[in-house]
């Protein structure tokens, strides 16, 4: 038996890794472990409860206020312990967060096995997206198992001397939607149960990244009142994340405005069946770029970069930062002009098949065999 955990902490990480997760439990070769780190409490335990993931270890480090020099302390000192006790044979981390980046240096210390999920993303601007750029590159560098979404990541890898190791799947984001995404679904959200997709044009839209805390935020919401003002046909929805830097900055300028409906974040699966029924999304969000496409839905990114350059190729997701003149004529752009419209929605997905999570597992096995 080969012996896997899985370390994770926050709502994306929760999202794509329990597919990985409920594919390790299914193979009889492999004992799954799970430890969150609980960087995030209320966000990660929605995702677990509605992938029915019970974690063996929880860390339950989650501080309001929590800064990364505390949330990387919390987490290497409380792996210590635990990685001690379980004794892993590989432990697995995802993506780019402080809990990632942590993880796998306390698994470096404990001489275990580092497998990177969803490995090989890069901006090359070290302060954008921040910290998460500096944290994939450090992890890039303590993982001996990289499992890039695409060839491109692939070759960022190689770029950085990285060769060995590799091995590309697709994004395990696509793989949740076989858990997610049903054919007549009632939204579990009150407030998403009542919005009027048939007459209203639903624009479903999220900021929450810390390099936007400081104007970027309040720029996009003040761009949402533009746009709804002008345009009463459009109705905004944004699940408002729990970081009260984002909250603080939301509410006193979007609560109670007709067209815009303010919510508390839903759950996995009223999210994506909200993408599903959107006309577009605009979103600083990494995760919801890589859904998006799958459901043919126009994205305006909100950052001045994005490490998924594929489905900017690919035509369904545009970057255009934070200025809040240009987010009116990039959302303008797409209700006014259909073949631009049409341009962007008609496009395929580039981050895989769904089926990431059994191509890992069986990477992990051959590997570790
Ligand atoms: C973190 C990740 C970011 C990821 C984002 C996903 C780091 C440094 N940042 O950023 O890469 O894109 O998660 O959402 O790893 N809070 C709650 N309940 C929750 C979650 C958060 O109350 O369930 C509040 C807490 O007050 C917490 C604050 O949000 O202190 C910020 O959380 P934190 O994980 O530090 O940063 P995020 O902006 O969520
Ligand atoms: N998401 C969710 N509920 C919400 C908002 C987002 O389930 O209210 C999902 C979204 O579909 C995607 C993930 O959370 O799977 C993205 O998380 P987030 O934007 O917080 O982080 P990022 O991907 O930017 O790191």
């Amino acid at each position: 038996m080969i012996k896997v955990m899985s370390v994770f902490g926050t709502r994306p990480e929760a999202i794509k890794m329990c597919p990985l997760v409920k594919a390790l439990e299914r193979d009889s070769g492999i004992e799954s472990i799970v430890c969150v780190t609980a960087q995030h409490r209320e966000m990660l335990d929605s995702a677990l409860g509605y992938f029915e993931v019970k974690p063996d270890y929880d860390l339950n480090i989650m501080k309001r206020g929590q800064t990364l020099s505390s949330i990387t302390a919390d987490v290497i000192l409380g792996l210590e312990d635990v990685l001690a006790k379980a004794k892993p044979d590989i432990v697995l981390v995802h993506g780019d967060t402080t809990t990632s980046f942590a993880a796998a240096l306390a698994a470096f210390y404990a001489k275990v096995t580092v497998g990177h999920v969803e490995a090989g993303l890069r901006t090359y601007d070290r302060y954008s997206p921040y910290p998460e750029e500096i944290n994939r590159n450090l992890t890039s560098k303590l993982a001996s198992l990289h499992f890039a979404p695409t060839e491109l990541n692939r070759s960022n890898l190689a770029k950085e001397g990285i060769t060995d190791g590799i091995f590309v799947t697709g994004n395990t984001a696509l793989d949740a939607f076989q858990y997610t995404v049903k054919p007549g679904y009632v939204f579990a959200d009150d407030k998403l149960r009542t919005l009027d997709f048939d007459n209203k044009q639903i624009v479903t839209l999220t900021a929450h990244r810390r390099e936007n805390q400081n104007g970027g935020i309040e720029n996009i919401c003040r761009a949402v009142l533009a746009l709804s003002e002008k345009y009463p046909n459009l109705h905004f929805v944004y699940p408002v994340h729990l970081s009260p830097a984002v909250r603080n900055t939301v509410f006193p300028i979007l609560d109670g405005k007709p067209g815009i409906t303010l919510t508390d974040p839903v759950d996995v699966a009223d999210m994506h069946n909200l993408i599903s029924k959107s006309h577009f999304i605009m979103t600083d969000s990494g995760g919801i770029q890589e859904e998006a496409p799958s459901f043919h839905k126009p994205v305006l990114v909100l950052r001045t970069e994005t490490e998924r350059p594929e489905a900017v190729a690919a035509g369904t997701v545009k970057v255009i930062g934070t200025d809040k003149e240009r987010i009116v004529a990039e959302a303008e752009l797409l209700l006014e002009n259909r073949s631009e419209f049409m341009r962007m929605a008609s496009a395929s997905n580039p981050y895989g098949d769904g089926h990431a999570s059994e191509k890992i597992v069986s990477a992990i096995k051959n590997a570790l065999k």
